[in-house]
Formats: structure tokens, C-alpha cells, sequence
């Protein structure tokens, strides 16, 4: 079977879409993913030089471990990652102390004020207060409550924005005239600001901003309420939220929102249930850069509990974090979508995500 077939059913002129998302990527977005993971790896340096993690020790060691060195129950993930990570690198020689700094300020000439990069600066600065417990994780990603960084990650970096793009593309295709539009896990409105600047003069009967925080609904509001159909609502993938039963869109999307899910299934099949008949599930997200590989910043992302505090099974997630395509279109399958497809999104052999999309309730619209 043509491994293109479903994409076809999704995207009949693949290749067209396929260079329309090459030329979306910024140019530097497989150079920066790079240069964060190796931002990532000393970050891991830093971790393991400060406590003493033995080379001996395994991420099986991890809970004695953490109890033995004072290290915090919120912070064993990241740990966890650290020692998973030099391990994946075959327990490097370490590098003194002060090198990340230095190596940020080169990265930083290099490509200029990406937000990653700050990102990797910020977490550094806050991993020993987070290991002990003097700061949560969450307050060393958005100190004081700020989101800046937050947002301008989703935004500006030339790796993240490639999902919010690649997701616009793949709703602008798959939207009918006249359609209506569910985005959930919105956020900071990268996916949102990235589809209405794509669809911008054609006929969009309603798009649904959601997500479960207050504070990023009321930040959008600001930003988007000079568009007369976008609607905002609380929505919560694991249920409970203001959402009527009845909602029936044509395409649910979300960037990289869809992995934040305690669970999966649960999640999907929610989803599901509130697109039309032969309506479509978009997901673009993230993925670890080849299966056996893990995703280097997961030891960022790890500061926040939503990123690991998840329901693991061995058929979809094995562990915390992006998932690698072939899972999702597994998990898509499993939740009963048809015409499953995942178009990776890459460049220079760098796999950096992907846009994944089924169809509900299988039939033709
Ligand atoms: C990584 S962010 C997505 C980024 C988003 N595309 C943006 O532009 O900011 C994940 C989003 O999912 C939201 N979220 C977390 N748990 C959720 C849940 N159970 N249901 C719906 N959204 C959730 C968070 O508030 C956050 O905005």
C-alpha cells in the first residue's frame, strides 16, 4: 500500500501542500532545533555536575536517588531526563561549569533573539531552586505570572512556529467554505494568529478559540476581537468544561495541544465526537528527532507538570512528551478516525513534527 494513500484522501494535491509547507519553515529551524539540543545537553551538564549524579546511576535509580541528594518529587522528571539524556550520549566528557552561558551568547549571534534560547537561559538559571524546592517549576517558566516568553516562543521561534504554519496550512485545506473551526489547547493564539493570516478574505462561518485557561481565553479576546467570527470558550480535553454536547465542526485543530492530554484515547475520542460526519481531526505536533531518540527538550518542558505528569501506555505513549508520528496515526486508528495520515514536518534530514489528521465518522461530507 501507497504509505501516501491516506494523505491523498486528506490532501489530493500532496505535493503542492508538501512545498507550500517547506517554504513555510523558517530557514534556520532544523540549525536552531539543533542548537537547542545541544543548549538542552549542557543544561544536563550543569545538572549532573552540581549534584554528583553518579555515571552509574539509570533513570530505574531515579526515586532513591532524588531522596538521597534532597532533589524534589515535582523535579525527579527532569532528572529523570537528565540521565536518560547522557546516557543516550554515552556519559560524555563534561565541560567546565560556566560553558553554557558562553555558548548561549553564541547561539544568540548566531540566530539572533530566538526564543529558545531564552528559554534554555531561563530554565538554567532556575534548575537548582527547582531541584530543592525553593521554586516550582511552573514560576521559573513564567515568573511572576509572565508569559512573554511563552508566547513569543510559539510565535517567533523558528522551530515552534512551525507547527502553528504547518497546522494553518493543513486546516486551510481541509475547511469548507462557509465552515466552522474548533481549535483546542489555543494558548498564546500561535495556531489562531497563523490560520487567519493564511485564510484571511475567505469565508470562515466561525472559528472556536479554546482552551482551559481563563488567562490565555482573556488574552485572546484582545487579540483577536477585531475578527467578528472568532469565538472564545473554556474547553478541557479531559471533559468538564462550557462546552455544549451538541458542537458539531468541521475540523478540530490544535498546535501542539493534543499530547497535553492526560489521556490520549480519552481525549481523541472527546474530540471525535464533536466533528461532523467526514469532518477532520488536525493535530500538529513535535516529535522526538527518530524513534530511540529522545526529544532534548524535554528537560525544559519538564519544569511544568503538564508535560509529564500523563498517563503513559505502551501502545501510544511510552513516556512523557511528543509522541513520534507513527504513534499518533496508531492512536488515531484506535479511536476509530479513517483516512489517518501523518505528513512529517522536516528539513535538512531533521525531523522536527508533524501534522497528523484523521477523519470522523468515516462517509464523504
Ligand atoms: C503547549 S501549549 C499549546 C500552544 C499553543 N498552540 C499556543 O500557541 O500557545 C498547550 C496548551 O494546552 C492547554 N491545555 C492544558 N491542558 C489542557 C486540557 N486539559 N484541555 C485543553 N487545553 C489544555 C494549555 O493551557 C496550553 O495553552
Amino acid at each position: 500500500l501507497c504509505p501516501d494513500v491516506g494523505l491523498r484522501v486528506a490532501l489530493p494535491d500532496l505535493d503542492a501542500f508538501r512545498a507550500r509547507l517547506d517554504r513555510s519553515l523558517h530557514p534556520d529551524a532544523a540549525a536552531v532545533a539543533a542548537e537547542v539540543d545541544r543548549l538542552c545537553l549542557h543544561v544536563c551538564f550543569k545538572v549532573a555536575a552540581e549534584y554528583g549524579l553518579p555515571r552509574t546511576a539509570t533513570p530505574f535509580m531515579l526515586e532513591p536517588l532524588c531522596r538521597r541528594l534532597g532533589i524534589v518529587r515535582e523535579a525527579e522528571y527532569v532528572v529523570g531526563i537528565v540521565l536518560e539524556t547522557l546516557q543516550e550520549e554515552g556519559f560524555p566528557h563534561m565541560p567546565p561549569p560556566d560553558e553554557l552561558p558562553r555558548l548561549c551568547a553564541k547561539a544568540r549571534e548566531r540566530f539572533g533573539d530566538e526564543p529558545f534560547i531564552r528559554l534554555v537561559e531561563r530554565c538554567a538559571g532556575g534548575v537548582r531552586a527547582f531541584l530543592v524546592g525553593e521554586r516550582r517549576g511552573w514560576d521559573v517558566v513564567f515568573p511572576r505570572g509572565d508569559l512573554e516568553l511563552w508566547a513569543d516562543l510559539h510565535h517567533r521561534s523558528a522551530v515552534m512556529s512551525a507547527f502553528s504554519k504547518a497546522a494553518a496550512l493543513a486546516v486551510d485545506a481541509l475547511v469548507p467554505d462557509g465552515g466552522e473551526i474548533l481549535e483546542f489547547g489555543a494558548g498564546t493564539g500561535a495556531g489562531t494568529a497563523a490560520f487567519l493570516d493564511r485564510v484571511d478574505g475567505r469565508p470562515i462561518e466561525r472559528y472556536l478559540f479554546t482552551d482551559v485557561s481563563d488567562t490565555f481565553l482573556r488574552r485572546a479576546r484582545r487579540r483577536f476581537g477585531d475578527r467578528p467570527f472568532v469565538d472564545y470558550a473554556r474547553f478541557d480535553l479531559e471533559g468538564d468544561d462550557d462546552l455544549g454536547l451538541d458542537l458539531q465542526v468541521d475540523v478540530a485543530v490544535g498546535v501542539n495541544a493534543l499530547h497535553v492530554a492526560r489521556s490520549l484515547p480519552a481525549a481523541v475520542d472527546r474530540l471525535r465526537r464533536m466533528v461532523r460526519p467526514g469532518g477532520w481531526i488536525v493535530a500538529a505536533e513535535g516529535s522526538p528527532p527518530a524513534p530511540g531518540r529522545s526529544w532534548r527538550p524535554n528537560v525544559l518542558f519538564g519544569f511544568l507538570e503538564g508535560w509529564w505528569n500523563v498517563e503513559t501506555d505502551p501502545a501510544f505513549r511510552s513516556a512523557p512528551g511528543f509522541l513520534l508520528l507513527e504513534a499518533w496515526e496508531a492512536l488515531f486508528r484506535h479511536s476509530g478516525l479513517t483516512d489517518v495520515a501523518a505528513l512529517p514536518i522536516e528539513q535538512s534530514g531533521r525531523r522536527l513534527g508533524g501534522v497528523v489528521v484523521g477523519r470522523a465518522h468515516g462517509g464523504v461530507r
